[in-house]
C-alpha cells in the first residue's frame, strides 16, 4: 500500500467539508453547524486525540492491517499537527465539528492515504471516550497532587498552631476549647478523603473503551490489550455498547468534584466568619481579598466567598450529567456531546480553587489573643467541671446539673468559672477541690483530650506530622 495516491478519491475526503458528504444532499445551515459542532470545546482533548491515535495506528501495523510505512506516515503527520496545536498554529474549522475530524482531516493532508487509514477498526463513539478517558485521567492526577499540597499546608500551620486555642463550636455556640490546629487538621482529614476518592474514580476512568468502533465491535483483527498498554490503561471495557455510551465516570468525578467544593465551602465559610472584625481570629494576605469602591475601610475576603459561590456550579454539572444519561437508550446518541463542557468546567473550577487555596493557606495570619479571649467567654470549660465530678464519684447527670447552676451564677455576675474563688465553687458542691483550677483553665481542658482523634496539643502535633509526611510531593 502506498502512501499517496494521487488520484481523485484522495481529494474527496480533503475536499468536502463533511467526511459524510457523499450521503446527503444538502448542506446544514450555518445554524445547525454550530448547533451541532463541538470543536469550540473538544479542541482541549487534541493531545490526548492524538495520543489516542498514535496508540491505534501502531496496534492496526502491529496486526497487519496497516503497514509500518502508513504508521510512520500517521506519526510523523501527528507529530506535526501536535507541533501546530501546541503552538498555535492549527486551524480549527466549524465545518468539521470536533476535534476529531479537523485533526483526521490535517492528516490526511500531510500525509495522504495513510491519513485516511488510520480511521480503520474505529469510530469516533469510542475515541472520543477514549479522549475523554486520557484527558480526565491527567486532571485526576493533577487534582490528587494539589489536595495532597494543600493538606501539607493545613498540616504545617496546624503544627505551629498545635497549642493555639480557639472556641469550638457547636450549633455556632461556643461549646469547648479546642486547638486550632486541631481545627485545621479537620479539613486536611476531608481532602485525605477527597484524594482517596479521586484515587478510586480514576481506576474506572482507566479503562480503554478504543475497539468498541461504533457501538458493534469491528471485524478487524485488533488487539484491544496492546492499544490499552501503550496507552497506560488498566484494562479494556468489556463490552462494546457499553465502551461507547458509559459515561458514569464522568459523574464519578463531578461528584468527586462536588464534594471537594464543599469542603472548600465549609472552609472558606469559616475563612469569611474568622475575618470578619466581629470575630477578628484570622487575617488573609491581602491578595486574596478586595477593597470596596465607596467603603474605603474595607478588606472583603472575596477570595473564599467566590469559591463558596463556585460550588453551585459544580454541583450543578454533577447534576446536568446525571440528567444527561438518564433518559438515553444503547449506545451513542449525540446527547453525549454535552457531557464535556460541564465536566472541562467541573475540573477547571477545582484545579483554580485548589491551586489558589494551595498558596492562601499557609499564608492566614492567626491571632491568638482573640481566638482565646473568645474560648474564655461561653464556659467553654463548663464540661470539664462535670467531669471533674464524675471522677469524684458523682453520676454525670448530677455532676451535670451542678454545673448548670454554677453557670447561672457566673452569669448573674458576668464572670467565668475560672473567676470563682474555691471556695465559692464549693458551695455548688463540697467534692470539689483546690486541684479544681487546673480543669478550669483551656490549657487543662484540652491537654486531657489526649486520646486518638483529640484535640490535645500532643496529638495535634503526632497527626500534623503524619499528615505532613504522608502528602509530601
Ligand atoms: N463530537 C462528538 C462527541 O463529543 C464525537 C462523537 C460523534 N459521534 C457521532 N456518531 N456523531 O460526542
Amino acid at each position: 500500500m502506498s502512501n499517496q495516491t494521487p488520484n481523485s478519491a484522495q481529494d474527496q475526503f480533503a475536499n468536502k467539508a463533511q467526511a459524510w458528504s457523499a450521503r446527503f444532499s444538502e448542506p446544514v445551515s450555518d445554524l445547525v453547524k454550530r448547533y451541532t459542532a463541538s470543536v469550540n470545546f473538544d479542541k482541549r482533548m487534541a493531545r490526548f486525540d492524538i495520543q489516542g491515535s498514535l496508540a491505534h495506528a501502531e496496534m492496526l501495523a502491529a496486526v497487519g492491517v496497516i503497514t509500518d510505512e502508513d504508521r510512520a506516515a500517521i506519526e510523523r503527520g501527528m507529530s506535526q499537527i501536535l507541533r501546530e496545536v501546541e503552538e498555535g498554529s492549527f486551524t480549527w474549522s466549524l465545518d468539521l465539528e470536533d476535534v476529531h475530524l479537523n485533526i483526521e482531516k490535517r492528516l490526511v493532508e500531510l500525509v495522504g492515504d495513510a491519513g485516511k487509514r488510520l480511521h480503520t477498526g474505529r469510530s469516533r463513539n469510542d475515541q472520543v471516550a477514549t479522549d475523554i478517558r486520557l484527558w480526565l485521567r491527567n486532571e485526576i492526577d493533577i487534582a490528587i497532587g494539589l489536595l495532597q499540597q494543600l493538606r501539607h499546608g493545613l498540616a504545617s500551620v496546624a503544627l505551629e498552631h498545635a497549642a493555639t486555642i480557639m472556641p469550638g463550636f457547636t450549633h455556632l455556640q461556643v461549646a469547648q476549647p479546642v486547638t486550632f490546629g486541631h481545627h485545621l487538621l479537620a479539613y486536611a482529614e476531608m481532602f485525605g478523603r477527597d484524594a482517596e476518592r479521586l484515587a478510586d474514580c480514576r481506576k474506572r476512568v482507566n479503562r480503554l473503551p478504543l475497539g468498541a468502533a461504533a457501538l458493534a465491535g469491528t471485524s478487524f483483527p485488533i488487539d484491544r490489550e496492546r492499544v490499552a498498554r501503550s496507552l497506560g490503561f488498566e484494562s479494556v471495557c468489556r463490552n462494546s455498547l457499553d465502551a461507547v455510551s458509559d459515561r458514569d465516570f464522568a459523574i464519578e468525578f463531578c461528584a468527586s468534584a462536588a464534594l471537594i467544593m464543599t469542603h472548600i465551602s465549609r472552609l472558606s465559610e469559616e475563612l469569611v466568619l474568622w475575618m470578619s472584625p466581629r470575630v477578628g481570629f484570622i487575617d488573609l494576605a491581602d491578595r486574596f481579598c478586595t477593597g470596596s469602591s465607596i467603603m474605603p475601610q474595607k478588606k472583603n475576603p472575596d477570595v473564599p466567598e467566590l469559591a463558596r459561590g463556585k460550588t453551585g456550579r459544580v454541583n450543578g454539572h454533577l447534576i446536568a450529567l446525571l440528567t444527561l444519561m438518564k433518559g438515553q437508550p444503547l449506545a451513542y446518541n449525540k446527547d453525549n456531546q454535552e457531557d464535556k463542557e460541564g465536566l472541562f468546567d467541573a475540573a477547571d473550577t477545582i484545579r483554580d480553587t485548589l491551586t489558589i487555596f494551595v498558596d492562601m493557606i499557609p499564608g492566614i495570619r492567626v491571632k491568638p489573643e482573640a481566638m482565646r479571649a473568645a474560648a474564655l467567654q461561653g464556659y467553654a470549660t463548663a464540661t470539664d467541671l462535670a467531669d471533674y465530678l464524675v471522677k469524684k464519684g458523682l453520676p454525670f447527670r448530677d455532676a451535670h446539673e451542678t454545673v448548670a447552676h454554677a453557670v447561672r451564677v457566673c452569669e448573674e455576675r458576668g464572670c467565668d468559672l475560672a473567676d470563682l474563688t474555691l471556695a465559692e465553687l464549693q458551695q455548688f458542691h463540697p467534692a470539689i477541690e483546690s486541684d479544681i483550677h487546673e480543669v478550669l483553665t483551656l490549657e487543662g481542658s484540652v491537654a486531657a483530650r489526649k486520646h486518638i482523634g483529640g484535640t490535645a496539643p500532643d496529638r495535634v502535633r503526632e497527626e500534623a506530622q503524619r499528615i505532613l509526611a504522608e502528602s509530601q510531593g
